[in-house]
């Protein structure tokens, strides 16, 4: 056992008010001292991820925001639209920790841990956004001596997200996958799963340097949603590869809609079966897994009634595989995480800057090659 650690390490927390104010501010908590099974981790590196800001910003209108005080003590306020109330009724006055996933150097460690010391570990499960954090050692992952804390700091969102759509793909009995917004970090990932396991993917953009991008990974089809011909582009990849299965990350708008239309006509162009006014006998899936756009799904239906629209959340495909396999899919990550799983930064910064006005609004544009890293011992 360890003798007890001494000390406050600062941690980042997000506040809805009853009053439906947004607030930001860096608490300062005890270090604790790890049980028999668990360790203790100095995070040197968590992603800001799409799924971050949701918990962090919520729907708060950012030209509102405001700080008081500096550095450690700063305190960022922003109003929430009245319209949002009900969407943040269940967190209201709960202080909450931030941060999906994160990594970091074990520097404290139970007796049953004690291996562990002076590695370093990816986790997951929140409040990665602080300078400690406590977790049961079976939980890290710990990754290959050459990889640092920035490496690994990516370790399961994104590359476990992008798995478990192949995987599902697979379980549920497609061939190969559409995939939206995909230039993103975790799209350029799933490019290169997709060529190494030698699956079809159909890759769906909104800009033509997006499609340039991909294609220099070597995807492909890349369909570009900005282009005149975008529906016989897509129509035309999705008759060659036979994708049936999509993984839609905007959510809000026609996309998914525009797809299963999209899949519909691929169908009745490979024929095969008698015309029917109910529309072809192809069973077409969408899951929405992600937010980018919030506005309402809108589906023009023309694409049959052999159809399905859903959720898609890690989570569940993680619970529905199991431990074994999921055990598989971390170790993937360790073992490819410079190559496939390899995640590039805009910035790395510090709990005291993610707190300023114009480092929110960079994080906050989810753009296309524009990740933020925080380094909560940034400077330290
Ligand atoms: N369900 C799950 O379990 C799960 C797990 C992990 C990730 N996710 C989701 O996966 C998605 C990608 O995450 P990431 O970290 O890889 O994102 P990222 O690297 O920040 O990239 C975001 C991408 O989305 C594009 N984009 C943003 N808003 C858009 C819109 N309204 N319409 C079309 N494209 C838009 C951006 O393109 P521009 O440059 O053109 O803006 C950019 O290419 C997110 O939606 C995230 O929530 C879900």
């Amino acid at each position: 056992m360890t003798d007890g650690n001494q000390g406050e390490g600062l941690q980042l927390r997000s506040l809805v008010t009853q009053d439906g104010t947004l607030q930001l501010s860096l608490a300062k908590v005890p270090i604790p001292t790890p049980g028999p099974d668990e360790i203790l981790v100095r995070v040197e590196g968590a992603p800001i991820n799409p799924s971050d800001l949701g918990l962090l910003l919520g729907p708060a209108d950012l030209a509102t925001l405001q700080v008081s005080g500096v550095g450690e003590d700063a305190v960022v306020r922003a109003n929430i639209p009245q319209q949002f109330a009900r969407a943040v009724a269940g967190r209201v006055g709960e202080s909450l920790p931030v941060g999906n996933e994160g990594a970091g150097v074990v520097v404290d460690a139970g007796a049953d841990a004690s291996r562990l010391v002076g590695k370093t570990v990816a986790l997951l499960g929140g409040a990665m956004y602080a300078q400690y954090r406590l977790a049961k050692a079976a939980d890290a992952l710990a990754v290959h001596d050459d990889a640092t804390p920035r490496d690994a700091a990516s370790c399961f969102v994104n590359p476990l997200t992008a798995l478990g759509m192949v995987g599902t793909m697979r379980m549920e009995g497609h061939t190969a996958l559409v995939h939206t917004a995909a230039a993103s970090n975790l799209g350029q990932m799933l490019v290169k799963i997709c060529l190494k396991d030698g699956v079809e993917l159909v890759n769906i953009v909104r800009k033509p340097e997006q499609a340039a991008l991909l294609k220099g990974l070597g995807a492909k089809h890349v369909a570009d949603s900005s282009a005149p011909t975008f529906m016989d582009d897509l129509i035309a990849a999705l008759s060659e590869t036979g994708a049936t299965i999509a993984f839609d990350a905007i959510g809000g708008g026609k996309l998914a809609g525009h797809i299963l239309t999209a899949m519909e006509a691929a169908a009745v162009r490979k024929g095969g079966g008698a015309y029917s006014r109910y529309g072809s006998t192809t069973f077409k899936q969408v899951y929405i897994y992600g937010g980018l756009d919030t506005g309402p799904t809108e589906l023009n239906r023309a694409f049959g009634m052999q159809w399905s629209l859903g959720g898609w959340l890690l989570t569940y495909f993680l619970q529905k595989v199991g431990p074994v396999e999921a055990g598989k899919l971390r170790q993937r990550v360790a073992d490819e995480l410079k190559t496939t799983f390899a995640s590039h930064y805009t910035a790395e910064i510090s709990l005291v800057e993610a707190l300023q006005p114009d480092v929110i609004a960079a994080y906050n544009r989810k753009t296309t090659g524009e990740k933020y890293l925080i380094n909560p011992n940034k400077g330290r």
